[in-house]
């Protein structure tokens, strides 16, 4: 047994947030936040349950089934609506789903840790058959608007999954870890604002997918040659490339959607999904890598035979 997307689902506000908007306001410029970042605009404007919930409807009709298949909801945010309940509350309400829901919080690296999760739970007798997983975060309404180490990176957006358990769709191999010691570097107090050390997190965000990536595939007893498609968290297009560099990945795999979204926390997975899958590149029995890393540190990385 096994376990297949059996439906992708995206959801990004309408207002749009670019680079020129930024200058305005800001000591920056296009051409710095295109060059050191790759980003040109974000969406902002976005509640997480609302981007949540168009998602997660996405995707239940991209799976041509109904919220009533839904066995269990999984939600990874680090930018819940409220302290409590968990926002997958909020988002079950809304889609009017028949199942229990739960909120993660593994920052930028939430759908990595989710996907592997509920596949788990897939795999337990009696365990759930669909499992809608939802990234969603509304970042907008964490960042400083005067800071412009985060104020250009950051975006709304939410991706959604329909896993399905199927005969195809095989998870090869998955690392997650974690560094509690280096919370210190990315974080975001409640009723505050978020606070980077830019550069230390980009070093140490490539050093950790990197290191996750190798190990992932040893596990799974295969190259980099081997990987069809990799989806990497979209935080900036230069650990992406920096990432491929260490672990021999070619550039022309990944599939990147951060020039239009910026950092859509743990929602730039799922897009680059949609991307991917827009591309028709997703099919059957390819080799799909991804990544993620964030605030904690965090991250995970996962291989699966689509
Ligand atoms: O989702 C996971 C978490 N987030 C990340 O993964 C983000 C990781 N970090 C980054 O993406 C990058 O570190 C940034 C994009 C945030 C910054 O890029 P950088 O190349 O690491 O720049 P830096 O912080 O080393 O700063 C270089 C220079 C500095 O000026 P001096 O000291 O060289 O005179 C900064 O003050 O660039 C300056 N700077 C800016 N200039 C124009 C920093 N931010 C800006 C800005 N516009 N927005």
């Amino acid at each position: 047994m096994a376990v297949r997307i059996a439906g992708i689902g995206t959801s990004l506000p309408a207002k749009v947030l670019s680079n020129q908007d930024l200058e305005a306001t800001l000591d920056t410029s296009d051409a710095w936040i295109r060059e050191r970042a790759g980003i040109v605009t974000r969406h902002v404007g976005g509640i997480t349950s609302q981007l949540g919930i168009e998602a997660g409807n996405d995707a239940i009709k991209a799976a041509n089934i109904s919220a009533d298949d839904i066995d269990l909801l999984l939600l990874s945010t680090s930018s819940p609506d409220q302290r409590f309940p968990g926002t997958s509350a909020q988002i079950h309400a809304g889609l009017g789903l028949n199942c229990g829901a739960f909120d993660v919080n593994a920052a930028c690296a939430g759908f990595a840790y989710g996907y592997v999760a509920a596949y788990a739970m897939m795999m337990l007798a009696g365990g759930p058959k669909r499992v809608l997983n939802i990234g969603s975060d509304a970042l907008s309404t964490l960042v400083d608007y005067d800071d412009r180490s985060t104020a250009i990176l950051f975006g709304d957006g939410a991706g959604a999954c329909v896993m399905e358990r199927h005969e195809q769709g095989e998870l090869l191999a998955f690392d997650l870890g974690a560094d509690g010691d280096l919370a210190p570097i990315l974080y975001c107090r409640h009723g505050g604002t978020i606070k980077m050390a830019g550069r230390e997190v980009f070093k140490k965000a490539v050093r950790a997918v990197a290191g996750s990536i190798e190990a992932t595939l040893k596990r799974a007893k295969l190259t980099p040659a081997d990987v069809d498609v990799v989806l990497l968290h979209q935080a900036n297009i230069r650990i992406i490339e920096s990432v491929c560099t260490r672990t021999s990945l070619p550039m022309s795999k990944t599939f990147n959607v951060i020039e239009t979204t910026g950092n859509t926390s743990t929602a730039s997975i799922p897009l680059a999904m949609q991307h991917a899958a827009n591309q028709g590149v997703l099919e059957p029995n390819k080799i799909v890598l991804m990544s993620g890393f964030g605030a904690g540190m965090t991250w995970a990385t996962l291989v699966v035979r689509w």
